[in-house]
């Protein structure tokens, strides 16, 4: 059952997050449903511009409407990630989107504003939510690159939600996307997630780049042929921290990434006779499945999902 973001997070405000996971193809597709179904976790599944060009977007939503026939206990959302406003609108008027993201974090404060309550005026007209994004990741947000943090002013951030109408807030507290996040300590800035969350009471935050980038998962790629070198990334024991303080949505992209790159690399150095891709998928699908039941306990998620339903129903 597709849903909005926003109905999963009056279920796990406070208590626990929603896994947001990108996905890209077919086979992350099987894998993340069965996944939140073998943990009873109810998800979000994040489709990038990225992803929308790589898989065209057509094909994505018919796997999102066709997952949902194939899974019928599924309860999730159908989220674009890190948007512009041309984008939004296309997936406001797809009729399978339930969640898009507005990210005009890159832009001055008024603006940002002014773009985001353009998407929440037309996703709110079709019974959609929308996620928007006030301060900096640094590195690499879609086609913004940041030198450095910009981690978001929570008085900033009771102003935007209350003049732009957005449904949920990213925020930058020190995270960034992809493999390497820190160098030397992690310093996560709870301080700011407190001083929001005493500002915007019940408000749904949402922390981007929370993949953690495990050690074992890197050191696996690089004996199997891979160079990542210098890689770190969220340590998971944080997430209910952050649960806790209004963080109701996590996203995670890159660790799916890294599971797929290690079963690929084992499986064809391990059977170099090998070429028939399903023989890898076989092994991927599974592989992902588990890294995504596994995930949503670290993110109290797993266990929610008859929880959710009987909610829904009220
Ligand atoms: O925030 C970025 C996500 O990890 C999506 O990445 O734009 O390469 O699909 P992508
Ligand atoms: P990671 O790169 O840490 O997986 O973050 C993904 C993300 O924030 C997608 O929006
Ligand atoms: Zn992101």
């Amino acid at each position: 059952m597709i849903v909005t973001t926003k109905q999963l997070f009056q279920q796990a405000y406070g208590k626990y997050a929603i896994g947001a996971y990108n996905i890209n193809n077919l086979e992350q597709t099987m894998g993340l449903f069965k996944g939140n179904i073998d943990s009873k976790a109810p998800f979000i599944v994040q489709l990038s511009k990225g992803a929308r060009s790589y898989s065209h977007k057509l094909m994505l939503e018919t796997m999102m409407t066709t997952a949902d026939q194939i899974f019928p206990d599924a309860i999730f959302a159908v989220h674009l990630d890190h948007g512009d406003e041309a984008t939004c609108m296309d997936c406001i008027n797809s009729g399978v989107y339930s969640s898009v993201m507005i990210d005009a974090s890159h832009e001055p404060l008024e603006k940002n504003i002014e773009i985001t309550k353009r998407v929440v005026d037309a996703a709110h007209a079709k019974g959609l939510v929308v996620e928007a994004e006030l301060g900096l990741l640094k590195g690499i947000e879609e086609d913004v690159h940041a030198a450095d943090h910009v981690y978001t002013k929570p008085e900033e951030a009771e102003y935007f939600v209350k003049q732009s109408g957005c449904d949920s807030l990213a925020c930058a507290i020190g995270t960034s996307h992809g493999a390497f996040k820190f160098h030397g300590d992690q310093k996560l800035r709870f301080d700011i997630l407190e001083e929001i969350q005493k500002r915007l009471p019940g408000f749904p935050l949402v922390m981007h780049g929370s993949s953690s980038v495990p050690k074992e998962e890197v050191d696996r790629i690089n004996a199997a042929g891979g160079n990542i070198k210098g890689a770190s990334g969220v340590d998971a024991r944080q997430f209910l921290g952050a649960a806790k303080l209004g963080v109701t949505k996590i996203n995670i992209d890159t660790d799916g990434r890294l599971v797929w790159c290690r079963v690929h690399r084992e499986f064809f150095r391990d059977q170099p006779e090998k070429f028939d891709l399903r023989d890898a998928g076989k092994i991927f699908i599974p592989e992902y499945a588990k890294f995504i039941a596994a995930k949503n306990v670290l993110l109290g998620s797993a266990g929610k999902l008859d929880e959710v339903r009987a909610a829904l129903k009220k």
